[in-house]
């Protein structure tokens, strides 16, 4: 036995070196971690328990059947963070660039497998330069057989995807299936096709990083929500993502204490400006109104004219979706609602009740937006917002004009608790708009056509400006003094804590993709 047991530790220490120590000191040099080194980070100490550490590649092709590293570049197993257990995958660079071989995708599928029979999240963190090139076919099928588990696990068990390096052909689809991308500065890039195909194709020069790097995911194509300047911050923000969520969908998210006491927000009073074209940021009405320094904003650089994120009411996970004054207006358009609509299908898939903070002029105008589908793509969030069967609340605290009136959860597709604050003003379209066109005639034929305007807008807006029409109606519950906003929505959240809501059977819905 002793022998034996000999025989395990050599194996066993031969998987812990991966490619070997040039390579992991390559690693280093581009200020990357290891596979290994992101699992510690990213764990509970202790807790993580490899499976398949001596699993070894099946090619036979180009001489790689000399080329015999344990683990076959991907460290995969379970754990704990804080406490609750997840599945993990690391693709180690250090082996034939953290490339995926048939056996490579087996090990990530035998995780995935396990993770949605025990109903526990799956985050894998991506390092790898794409199909083994010496495996052929069977590394594409690979690719497919994770795709295709991603796509069954949507909804069922929350899925985060880290980028750590190269991740790209086909490879890109995992991650894009999965619920959370995140990016590291630099050091990260996802695309289809690569700089040099992108020369020959369309003549463009451009940089890797120009081309899929961080910046340009977060900020103009929206495929990552998340991106960080090192892996040290982006790892640890996961572990802080997976806090407001439940391990299935099955479940509730984890509840966390709160400094319970006086909920009055008086400068909830003062934080809308008092001219009603002024902008102002939302994020000081979310921060307010939930627990001190719980909001994790999703996001945060694709579709500014809407902020969605993470955040907690009296301890409890809520969904924020709010429309933001100082980008656009606040208007809705097509990015804003893909946006919008993506994040409270996540909430709603994992039973995160959903706050709506409504300050929104309407849709945005223009051949650029009619020509790239904003009805389609609006449509998105108002169907998403009808489908959602978790507690919904939203607080109209300015603006709620025309189609976005409906659209931002309004009480006619499902909301469960609508509030206006006394200055909220719901119509189908600003004061000033509907008064040129319902008095026309008034104005052309007045003497002072600037003095008649006036007085025909002052008129619409006493009449129709404010929430009390739609109160009256009770498309609002109540109109509440914004500094009692917060105390009203730990309540209503609480209220309804065992709700329960079944659509009518399907197979599935067929949102407007
Ligand atoms: C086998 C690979 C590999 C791959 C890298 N390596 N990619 N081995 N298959 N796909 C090996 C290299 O040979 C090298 O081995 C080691 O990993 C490190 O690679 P380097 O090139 O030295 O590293 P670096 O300079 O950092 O460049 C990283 C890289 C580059 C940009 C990822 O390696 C690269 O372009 N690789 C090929 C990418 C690619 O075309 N993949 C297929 C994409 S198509 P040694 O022994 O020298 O250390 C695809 C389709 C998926 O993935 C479809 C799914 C449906």
């Amino acid at each position: 036995m002793k022998e034996q047991v000999e025989k395990l530790n050599k194996k066993k220490e031969q998987a812990l070196l991966g490619g070997g120590q040039k390579r992991i000191d390559d690693q280093h040099k581009k200020g990357k971690l290891t596979a290994r080194e992101r699992l510690d980070l990213l764990m509970d100490a202790g807790s993580f328990e490899e499976i398949g550490a001596l699993v070894e590649h099946r090619g036979r092709d180009f001489g790689i059947d000399k080329e015999i590293y344990l683990g076959d570049g991907v460290v995969t197993g379970y754990g704990t963070i804080n406490g609750r257990i997840v599945y993990v995958f690391s693709q180690d660079f250090t082996v034939f660039g953290g490339s995926l071989s048939e056996t490579h995708a087996e090990k990530i599928c035998k995780i995935m497998d396990l993770a949605m029979k025990n109903g526990a999240p799956v985050i894998g963190l991506n390092d790898s330069g794409g199909a083994r090139i010496q495996e052929g076919v069977v590394s594409l099928g690979g690719y497919a057989d994770i795709f295709y588990r991603n796509t069954v696990a949507s909804g069922v068990i929350p899925q985060i995807s880290a980028i750590l390096g190269p991740c790209a052909g086909g490879a890109v689809y995992s991650p894009a299936i999965t619920d959370f991308i995140m990016m590291v500065e630099q050091t990260s890039y996802m695309f289809v096709t690569g700089p040099n195909v992108v020369k020959t194709v369309t003549h463009e020069d451009v940089t890797s990083e120009e081309l899929g790097g961080a910046y340009a995911h977060a900020s103009k194509s929206g495929v990552t929500h998340f991106t960080y300047a090192n892996e040290v911050e982006c790892i640890n923000s996961i572990k802080r993502l997976v806090s407001y969520m439940p391990q299935n969908c099955d479940e509730q998210a984890p509840v966390y204490d709160y400094e319970e006491g006086n909920e009055v927000r008086e400068k909830l009073n003062t934080v809308i400006p008092a001219n009603p074209n002024q902008p102002y940021d939302i994020r000081e009405v979310i921060t307010e109104i939930v627990d001190g320094d719980s909001f994790h904003e999703v996001h945060k650089d694709y579709a500014e004219n809407i902020v969605v994120g993470f955040a907690r009411i009296g301890g409890r996970s809520i969904g924020v979706v709010a429309n933001q004054p100082a980008v656009l207006a606040g208007v809705l358009d097509i990015n804003s609602s893909k946006k919008g609509a993506r994040f409270v299908r996540f909430c709603d898939c994992f039973n995160i009740p959903l706050l709506t903070l409504v300050d929104v002029p309407g849709f945005l105008p223009g051949t650029d937006q009619e020509w790239h589908g904003i009805i389609t793509n609006g449509a998105k969030l108002l169907y998403a917002f009808s489908e959602a069967t978790v507690p919904k609340i939203t607080v109209i605290v300015r603006k709620a004009y025309g189609g976005a009136y409906d659209v931002m959860n309004s009480k006619h597709i499902g909301a469960d608790m609508n509030y206006a604050w006394p200055n909220a003003e719901i119509a189908v379209m600003g004061a000033k708009g509907a008064a040129e066109i319902i008095f026309k005639k008034e104005i052309s034929s007045a003497e002072n056509k600037v003095a008649k305007l006036k007085e025909v807008v002052d008129a619409y807006a006493e009449n129709f400006a404010n929430p009390y029409k739609a109160a009256a109606r009770g498309f609002v519950d109540e109109v509440i003094e914004p500094s009692q906003t917060r105390a009203k929505l730990i309540r209503a959240f609480k209220m309804m804590e065992n709700k329960a809501v079944k659509l009518p059977r399907k197979k599935h819905g067929n949102i407007p993709l």
